[in-house]
């Protein structure tokens, strides 16, 4: 035998050697919930080792992070069902209690990436990512309100912003109003292939933003497709975004290949809610080893093409100092 492969894998240092693929924290962000009020720490059900936290808390817990070398954190509000209305008018509010931890953090930490959602669903009623007028999702008035709370975030001084509401045309939207107004050096990382999956199930318990009626299918993706992904990912790039992303990733993995062949921008992939508890529920069984398996999906997700990963484990990962 001319050609035996197992020589490059008969020991540790060799097997290291010929690496192909390493995971660093500085790929990772990390999810963050919040909620207003003080020294609140809930845990989401469907999500252990993940919470619900006040700002004081979030404070403590991105501190902690931070000290483990994970910099990049991706913050979620889940606003009380009396604040929501059919505009997200609150998303906009200058003192509402998300844009008031942003610039926090910013002020205790400034050397810590803040990313933020662009999106309606955890203030609307409806419990969609757009305005809903007789069953329907609409495109254009619905820019205005995501512009009015992009300028929001990034006066509170947001490093990032994730808009991951699938409007068609928001990316030169927000684009061109944070130039307007300034915010010339304020990033975009686009959901630019956004699915309807079964996967968001955890966050929007954690965030208690289900669709109040219908589903998101007419402007998230069909999982079927991936051209059209390559459509999405041309238009953000036309458009203005920074970075891309794939979401959710384990199915997806196809995809985030796809799109990191296609373009030279970081391509981002979210390991999502469902991913994560799927990982924890069968750790808890003793079904299977959920570090190994942690570890291994967050490999194969670098593997297919993403620079960056969101991930719940971000935390875990770090602590294991690898
Ligand atoms: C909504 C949003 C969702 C997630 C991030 N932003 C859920 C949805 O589209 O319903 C899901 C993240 C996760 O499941 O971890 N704008």
């Amino acid at each position: 035998m001319l050609r035996r492969p197992r020589r490059n894998r008969k020991s540790e240092a060799i097997r290291e050697m010929v690496v192909e693929t390493r995971l660093s924290k500085s790929d990772l962000i990390y999810p963050l919930f919040m909620v207003d009020g003080e020294n609140i720490k809930q845990e989401v059900s469907s999500m252990p080792g993940i919470y619900r936290f006040s700002v004081d808390n979030l404070l403590h817990e991105i501190s902690e992070c931070s000290n483990l070398g994970i910099k990049s954190f991706c913050l979620f509000p889940a606003f009380e069902e009396k604040h929501k209305d059919k505009y997200a008018s609150i998303s906009s509010h200058p003192d509402n209690f998300y844009l008031r931890a942003i610039e926090k953090i910013k002020s205790e930490f400034p050397g810590v990436c803040v990313m933020t959602d662009v999106a309606m669903d955890p203030y609307s009623s409806d419990g969609h990512d757009g305005i809903v007028e007789n069953g329907e999702i609409l495109n254009d008035e619905t820019l205005e309100v995501l512009g009015k709370m992009s300028i929001a975030q990034a006066k509170a001084g947001a490093d990032i912003l994730g808009p991951s509401d699938m409007m068609d045309g928001r990316v030169e939207f927000i684009r061109e109003l944070l130039d307007d107004e300034g915010f010339t050096g304020v990033s975009i990382m686009s959901y630019t292939a956004k699915y309807a999956s079964a996967f968001y199930g955890p966050f929007r318990d954690a965030l208690d933003s289900a669709p109040k009626s219908g589903d998101k299918k007419t402007y998230q993706m069909n999982p079927a497709n991936v051209k059209e992904a390559l459509i999405e990912a041309e238009l953000d790039e036309l458009e203005g975004a920074d970075m891309l992303m794939v979401k959710p990733a384990l199915s997806y993995l196809d995809v985030i290949k796809e799109l990191s062949n296609a373009s030279n921008l970081p391509i981002a992939a979210y390991n999502v809610s469902g991913e994560y508890a799927m990982i924890k529920a069968a750790d808890q069984n003793g079904w299977l080893d959920g570090e190994k398996a942690m570890l291994e999906v967050l490999l194969s997700i670098r593997r297919a093409g993403a620079k960056i990963i969101l991930t719940y484990f971000a935390k875990e990962f770090a602590n294991l100092n690898l």
